[in-house]
């Protein structure tokens, strides 16, 4: 007889953005072909009793072995950083391949394919970074990327290297529009920053604590406050990107009132850290640079209220994976240098789901349905992976993390995965852990064990982007 499934979860609760349910899971060739309680034992088979049993982690916003401009090195390359990832729960990410100004775009993709051949244990997609949108990117290669299924691009405020003036945005927003893709924006103000960091380092004051006074929430204020503007003026929606606080995030809670296409992000670190963290013994604090800046106890409270009301529909990692000790990392400048020479980032891509699981919905700040939305169904469906991932559902990819929800776990460095010699969140103690990780349906992860092969993710082409309401 022919089995009907290679793989059944038994026994376990169900979770989607929408529903929490009992329900055993019959997979085959990858999919999810069945949900029904009382699935007829047969191929392999896994007890998840007393176990959540959620759709993998969708990491919208990582950054792995993307090429730098000041030499430093990320640490991550598409093994470890999506290896990482997968320990944490999460079966699918989206890094950026990044045009340097100068660069062709398409060159700029190729060059990010070669880089990730044959190495991700899980699948990815690719946003793309537009920093350079001359007529030759806007005419030609960006509408064919777009329709090859590189559909979401982010742009800058910020960064010489990045950044775009507000012409080139409203170009690139125009071209969104026309094209059915979505902008994502880090919305600081470039000048605000420049005018700050030059009075703070006359007056001697650049040490790593400095970073967070360069980079205040008025600029990123202003920064958002543009970026939304534009995007009404273009009527194209605009996702803005790691949101750290209650400034930026009532130009989008106002704008969201008035209907129009505006999403946002946010990422752990604005709930765990705060400028405070920056402040550490001579440059240590350098561990925490990243931008926007993590702020106050009272912008952590207001990111996790944005969580709750609607506020935000994405939440990921930004991992932006540098070294501490390590000349091609947060050293890169020395040890001397100026807070505006240390490269901005931090790593987090496996913590992400275990602390939002842990302080978010078992300290009852949201519920598991949100959880899963925010973590996975949101940015499946924003950036034009659904229906294949971001959701437990027939048709779907059997891409799922089956949570032992009451595991204590005290994070340290030792135990992570990523490259990096150093977590933000070191002694941080989280109830709540992936225990086993599926990706289309193969175990990669069990019993604290990679058991997945390294390069059997796949690329995956994004459609378009669902950006309705
Ligand atoms: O500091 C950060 N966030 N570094 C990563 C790059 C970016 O702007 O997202
Ligand atoms: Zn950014
Ligand atoms: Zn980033």
């Amino acid at each position: 007889m022919t089995e009907l499934y290679d793989l059944v979860i038994h026994g376990g609760t169900v979770a989607t953005a929408s529903e929490v349910f009992k329900a055993d899971i019959g997979i085959r060739g990858g999919r999810i072909v069945a949900l029904a309680t009382d699935l007829p034992r047969q191929g392999e088979e896994i007890d998840a009793t007393g176990k959540l049993v959620l759709p993998g982690g969708v990491d919208a916003h990582c950054h792995f072995d993307q090429p730098t401009s000041d030499g430093s090195r990320m640490a991550d390359d598409f093994s470890t950083g999506p290896l990482s990832a997968a320990f944490g729960g999460t079966t699918t990410v989206i890094p950026f391949a990044c045009q340097m100004k100068g660069q062709s775009l398409r060159e700029a993709v190729r060059d990010y394919h070669e880089r990730a051949n044959g190495k991700s244990v899980i699948d990815y997609a690719f946003h793309l970074i537009v920093t350079d949108p001359t007529e030759q990117v806007l005419g030609q290669e960006l509408p064919a990327l777009i329709r090859d299924g590189y559909t979401s691009f982010k742009i800058y405020t910020t960064y010489d290297d990045l950044k775009l003036n507000d012409r080139q945005i409203l170009e690139v927003l125009a071209l969104a529009r026309r094209e059915g893709a979505l902008t994502m924006v880090h919305a600081e103000n470039s000048d605000v920053i420049a005018w700050l960091t030059d009075a703070l380092e006359r007056a001697g004051n650049t040490g790593p604590r400095y970073h967070a006074t360069a980079r205040p929430a008025i600029a990123e204020r202003e920064a958002t406050h543009r970026a939304i503007s534009f995007a009404e003026v273009v009527d194209a929606p605009v996702l803005v990107v790691h949101v750290s606080g209650g400034e930026a995030q009532q130009q989008i809670a106002a704008a969201r009132q008035r209907g129009l296409r505006v999403f946002a992000e946010t990422c752990p670190q604005y709930l765990f850290l705060t400028a405070a963290d920056l402040d550490l013994d001579g440059f240590e604090g350098a561990k925490h640079i990243c931008s926007p800046p993590p702020r106050d106890t009272a912008s952590q409270e207001s990111v996790w209220r944005g969580l709750q009301d609607g506020t935000f529909q994405v939440f990921s990692s930004d991992h932006a994976p540098f070294r501490y000790d390590d000349p091609q990392g947060k050293k890169v400048a020395g040890e001397k240098a100026s807070f505006a020479h240390v490269p901005n980032g931090i790593p987090g891509v496996e913590t992400r789901l275990p602390l939002l699981f842990s302080e978010g919905v078992l300290k009852g700040r949201i519920s598991l349905r949100r959880f899963v939305e925010l973590t996975s169904t949101n940015p499946a469906r924003l950036y034009g992976l659904m229906p294949r991932k971001g959701t437990i559902a027939v048709g779907a990819d059997a891409d799922i993390t089956i949570w032992d929800p009451g595991r204590q776990v005290t994070i340290t460095n030792a135990m992570l995965h990523h490259n990096v010699d150093y977590t933000p969140y070191e002694g941080h103690q989280v109830t709540g852990w992936p225990e086993i990780v599926l990706s289309r349906g193969e175990v990669v992860i069990r019993g604290g064990e990679c058991v997945g092969e390294a390069g059997r993710g796949a690329f995956l082409e994004c459609g378009t982007p669902d950006t309705l309401q």
